[in-house]
């Protein structure tokens, strides 16, 4: 014996200093589709706050809310920068991280988030509302995630965040398109995360439960019929005294967005376990 203290492995040390370089965001760049407003536009902010340079994303018809949130951003003193474009047309995803490449020169982050949940079962979803549903919540990201793999691959480093909904499990009656679709999107995550590890791309799913966005807000008080007081209606039903928040949602995909080891995930961000039944 020397009497020489044990100081050998410091490992942990060094995964320490080496995981706070990779988990800062700043500088890296994160394409968020569907961010002129609700969640979309949560996550698109709190990435700014944390330095990512943002591409805001929406429908070229609602450019001037497009406009407002990128100078919102701006005036806080973030980068964004906004791209337009119909997520149900194939050119028109394959041209968002085209032009996402050519103003900021890469894609570290690619945040499918827009999708839509018009109404409808079983027996009154007609096949033209079944095929748009699916082109904007699973083809899209599918597309997406094509043209971002290209650019990640070259970097070997990329992180893919779907949003998805607890409605993937079995879903409401009203939803069926809508349920299916994001349960397709909950698959193709997973299978996507096992595909890309050998590029170090991480692909991890939210779920939300029930959040307070414009478009929930729309369909609630208009297609549901339930008028302007449903959200207080709701309260009543929320465990915790409120409904979700796109800040909320937007915190999750920071955890994914940082350089957390993880890949393959899906996070249910809800109030309750999904699938629970009503007690007596
Ligand atoms: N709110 C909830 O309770 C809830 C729960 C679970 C999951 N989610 C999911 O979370 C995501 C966001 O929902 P949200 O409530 O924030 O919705 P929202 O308020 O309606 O916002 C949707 C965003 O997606 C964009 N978008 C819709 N269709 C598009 C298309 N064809 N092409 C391009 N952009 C399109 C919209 O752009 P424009 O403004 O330009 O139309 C908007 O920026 C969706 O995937 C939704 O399924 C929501």
């Amino acid at each position: 014996m020397t009497g020489r203290r044990f100081s050998a492995p410091k490992e942990g040390e060094h995964a320490s200093v080496r995981d706070s370089k990779h988990r800062s965001l700043a500088g890296r760049v994160a394409l968020v589709t569907g961010s002129t407003r609700g969640i979309g536009a949560g996550i698109a902010r709190a990435f700014a706050e944390h330095g990512v340079c943002v591409v805001v994303h929406g429908l070229p018809k609602h450019s001037r809310e497009g406009k407002r949130m990128v100078a919102g951003i701006r005036s806080k003193g973030g980068e964004a920068r906004l791209v337009l474009g119909d997520l149900a047309r194939e050119a028109a995803c394959r041209r968002l991280v085209t032009q996402t490449l050519e103003h900021f020169g890469r894609l570290d982050i690619l945040v499918n988030n827009a999708g839509i949940f018009p109404r409808g079962d079983i027996e009154n979803t007609t096949v033209r509302l079944w095929d748009r549903i699916f082109a904007v919540n699973l083809r899209a990201p599918f597309i997406l995630a094509q043209e971002a793999v290209k650019a990640m691959k070259r970097r070997r480093s990329g992180c893919i965040i779907n949003i998805g909904s607890v409605n993937a499990y079995i879903g409401l009656r009203r939803l069926v398109a809508y349920a299916a679709s994001k349960g397709g999107l909950m698959t193709f995550s997973k299978n996507l995360a096992n595909s890309l590890t050998r590029y170090r791309i991480r692909v991890n799913l939210i779920n939300p439960g029930w959040v307070f966005t414009e478009g929930e807000d729309y369909v609630e008080s208009v297609e549901e019929g339930r008028g302007k007081g449903w959200a207080k209606e709701v309260l009543k039903t929320r465990p915790f005294g409120r409904m979700l928040a796109p800040e909320d949602i937007a915190r999750a995909a920071l955890f994914f967005a940082r350089n957390e080891l993880v890949s393959g995930a899906v996070l249910d961000y809800e109030q309750m376990p999904v699938g629970t039944l009503p007690e007596p």
